[in-house]
């Protein structure tokens, strides 16, 4: 009995590679030990969907057939598309107090661009809209364009939707918010339309970009390079950089850091926990900035 588990365990560990491999090569993402269990019960709804019995038979399957659909569905359901309303609130904070006050007595042409580069259901680019709502008085006049992707199919079509079950909208998102920017349907909550409008949600991979058209203001790339091989984080950060400006901000996850990837980016020195491009990389500003 021993036996047989210790080889049906290695057998599944065998499948999980698999889909691992394929995971990373589309994406970019490592699945560490401990995900590879969680990754098992993500591919459930994949197994029952496809009447495939176990991890085994879909790897399997894979590896005989081209089956482009089965795979973006494999990856779609490895993907870790966690987040939440105001996520890590103190940098929400600095983002309403500090950032977007800064960006908006520098640029003189009143034009605001933010990239939330890896947006997962659309939690980060809602709560950046809500903030903008909130203080629309001060950004009248203003052009605001807020592009977010993410390589998911399905987390970009549920963020185009706007619809956030009760538990999403418990997890982060003041009441006044909620009350303000948010109608009660069957599913749950759904964003107002002039939220929604304010959004260009893209599907779009972060290792061969499409959607990008910088330079951003503001480039939030949260919780997506966690889990990329080290040579995957350069060159991600070398996208940002191609996509920033002189006076951009650039925010990542509590867990990343831009240091040790060559400098593309140093930290801020006004935004705690914030980056921008170091001196000898920011050439003359590409639009008309205030200066004090
Ligand atoms: C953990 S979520 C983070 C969501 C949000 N940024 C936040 O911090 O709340 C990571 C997101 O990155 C996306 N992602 C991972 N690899 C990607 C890639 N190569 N291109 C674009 N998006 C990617 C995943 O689909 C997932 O939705």
């Amino acid at each position: 009995m021993k036996a047989v588990t210790s080889r049906a365990s290695s057998a599944m560990g065998e499948g999980i590679r698999a889909l691992s491999a394929l995971l990373e090569a589309r994406t970019g993402q490592v699945l560490s030990q401990d995900r590879q269990w969680r990754a098992e019960t993500a591919l459930q709804p994949v197994l029952r969907a496809h009447g495939l019995s176990d991890v085994e038979v879909l790897a399997a399957h894979l590896a005989r057939h081209r089956d482009m659909r089965l795979e973006a569905q494999v990856v779609d359901a490895l993907l870790n598309n966690e987040s939440s309303f105001f996520r890590d609130h103190q940098v929400f904070e600095m983002i309403r107090g500090q950032v977007l006050p800064d960006i908006r007595a520098r640029r003189a042409d009143r034009r605001l661009r933010i990239w939330s580069a890896g947006c997962s259901t659309g939690q980060e680019a809602y709560s950046l809209a809500i903030q903008l709502c909130n203080d629309a008085e001060n950004w009248r006049g203003w052009r605001i364009e807020i592009l977010a992707t993410d390589i998911s199919a399905t987390a970009i079509h549920r963020a185009r939707g706007g619809i956030f079950p009760q538990m999403d909208v418990q997890r982060g998102l003041p009441v006044n918010d909620l009350i303000q920017w948010f109608e009660p349907v069957a599913e749950g909550w759904r964003a107002h339309g002039r939220l929604r409008g304010m959004i260009d949600f893209r599907q779009d991979n972060l290792l061969d970009p499409q959607a990008p058209c910088g330079p951003y203001d503001l480039l939030l790339c949260r919780n997506v390079m966690l889990y990329f091989a080290q040579e995957r984080r350069g060159r991600m950060f070398d996208l940002l950089k191609r996509h920033s400006h002189e006076d951009s901000v650039l925010l990542l996850g509590a867990g990343e850091t831009a240091i040790g990837h060559g400098e593309p980016f140093v930290a801020h020195p006004d935004f705690r926990g914030a980056y921008r491009l170091p001196s000898c990389a920011r050439g003359p500003a590409r639009f008309p900035l205030r200066r004090a």
